[in-house]
């Protein structure tokens, strides 16, 4: 029997002939890859867990020519994988087989930045740690921050709908993004790309594109609203014993810190049973210094929380941001990892970690949870020596069972990708899917925009 997550057989898309490749030479010079050494990190997915084998890589610089690109895949009927930082987690930026990857990489310019609303315009290739080194600059950042922002491209983030460090301040994607350029499957380019706050002509159709994985359409620009750079930004690292006092300490945090909370977020360890990573960001040193301390006291008398540590300057702050940002590198050297991004009522997150120790025993080489408390968002994640198809059989579908219990979302910010494409069903109800797959087949009749991921196999 074959594992739901397995690929699917290849679909009947053409094979890469020369025509094709001096197509793509006179539109791309010097910018279609086919050495096979190069192309080697495009087809492997960052945690080494799919493999393609994709033997064109292309390049391009402009809208134009992803709309050329497109034009002609369309009219050819080849595959095309977008492909981003290729940071993605659920083997959604990667071929399957010999789609063509086209990559953004090429396409980061900053096209304009309005400091008065601090609206940000740029290609979809702009690495998101460049943006905010720029915004930086002009005292604004980015509404979005993640640990792999030294790879990842904002127009990835803008496929995967990113949540990250800071959803719990400035929301998701879907209320910064304030407009998109989209390249559709025959090439059509779609120009969405407002720099309004507000704008009620009609559906809102970027929306659409937002969390749509490189299925819909490849994103070519982005104008994203940013906030201004907080001028008191304080971190603190605090050890509880249970996680029933970590959520008593967010309900105080909540209470006692009010506007200034910009994150909150927890790992659990061997040393102690969790950490905890609470960010403040206000616009006065003084006022939020006061109110962090009450809390810490109060956090402190009433035994809530065990030992901790608190930083102002920005060496240290960044220095205590990467213990939780590098957690998922870390898992790496475990060997392999069965990753799973939950979302759940908040007071449940905790219990699928047990319940899952409990259930595999020592199958496993460690369970470990993560992750965004503050948006109700678990990272469970199972490392064992190498892949494991037996240990994945007892992972799966126990996780999207155990979820689905509690009506939570069987992928909270990571997307399907391939890895999670036939169990949407446990989040999504039939008459969704079957929407998607609709909306699919108008906006890309062929088909042929990173086959494989996103919708069911029954879809496709
Ligand atoms: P890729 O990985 O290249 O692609 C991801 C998907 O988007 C693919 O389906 C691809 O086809 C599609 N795509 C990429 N670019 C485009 C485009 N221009 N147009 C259309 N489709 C496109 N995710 C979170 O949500 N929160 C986190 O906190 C977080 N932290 C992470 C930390 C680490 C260390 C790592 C490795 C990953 C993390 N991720 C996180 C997962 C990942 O989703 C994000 O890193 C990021 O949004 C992916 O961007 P990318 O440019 O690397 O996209
Ligand atoms: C995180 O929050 O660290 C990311 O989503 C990556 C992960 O899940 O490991
Ligand atoms: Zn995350």
């Amino acid at each position: 029997l074959r594992s739901p997550a397995a690929a699917p057989d290849r679909l009947p898309f053409s094979r890469i002939t020369q025509g094709d490749l001096d197509f793509f030479r006179k539109i791309l010079p010097g910018r279609v890859i086919t050495d096979p050494d190069l192309l080697e990190s495009s087809n492997v997915d960052w945690l080494k867990s799919v493999r393609g084998s994709s033997e064109l890589l292309l390049r391009p610089q402009t809208t134009e020519e992803v709309s050329q690109i497109l034009k002609y895949c369309n009219s050819r009927n080849l595959a095309v994988n977008p492909q981003g930082g290729n940071t993605g987690l659920v083997g959604g930026s990667v071929p399957v087989y010999d789609e063509i990857i086209l990559s953004t990489a090429l396409m980061n310019n900053i096209l304009t930045f309005d400091s008065i609303s601090g609206i940000l315009t740029c290609q979809a290739g702009c690495v998101l740690e460049n943006l905010s080194l720029y915004l930086e600059e002009k005292d604004y950042i980015m509404p979005l921050d993640l640990g792999a922002k030294g790879s990842c491209h904002i127009g990835g983030n803008v496929a995967t709908n990113a949540g990250g460090l800071r959803l719990l301040r400035y929301g998701s994607l879907h209320g910064t993004v304030l407009g998109l350029e989209v390249v559709l499957g025959d090439g059509q380019v779609l120009d969405c790309l407002a720099t309004l706050r507000k704008d009620n002509t009609g559906y809102d159709l970027k929306q659409l594109f937002i969390g749509s994985e490189g299925t819909l359409g490849v994103i070519t620009a982005v104008s994203i609203l940013c906030p201004r750079k907080p001028k008191s930004v304080n971190v603190v690292f605090l050890g509880c014993e249970t996680f029933e006092q970590l959520l008593k300490t967010f309900q105080l945090c909540r209470g006692m810190l009010g506007e200034i909370l910009s994150a909150y977020e927890f790992l659990d360890s061997e040393y102690c049973p969790f950490y905890v990573v609470i960010e403040t960001s206000g616009s006065d040193p003084k006022h939020d210094g006061e109110k962090l301390h009450n809390f810490l006291e109060e956090a402190m008398t009433s035994s809530l929380v065990t030992d901790g540590t608190v930083a102002t300057e920005d060496s240290k702050i960044k220095a205590l941001w990467s213990m939780r940002e590098r957690v998922t590198e870390a898992l790496t050297h475990d060997g392999f990892t069965y990753k799973y991004d939950i979302s759940l009522p908040v007071e449940k997150i905790y219990q699928l970690v047990t319940d899952m120790r409990e259930h595999l025993g020592d199958r496993a080489k460690s369970v470990v949870g993560y992750g965004h408390v503050g948006d109700g968002n678990l990272h469970l994640n199972v490392t064992s020596p190498a892949k494991d198809p037996a240990l994945l059989a007892a992972i799966e579908p126990f996780v999207y069972e155990w979820t689905a219990r509690c009506h939570g979302s069987i992928s909270a910010e990571h997307g399907l990708g391939l890895k999670k494409r036939n169990y949407i069903y446990y989040s999504k109800p039939s008459q969704a899917v079957a929407l998607m797959g609709n909306i699919k087949a108008m906006l890309d009749p062929k088909g042929i925009l990173n086959p494989y991921k996103t919708l069911p196999d029954n879809l496709k």
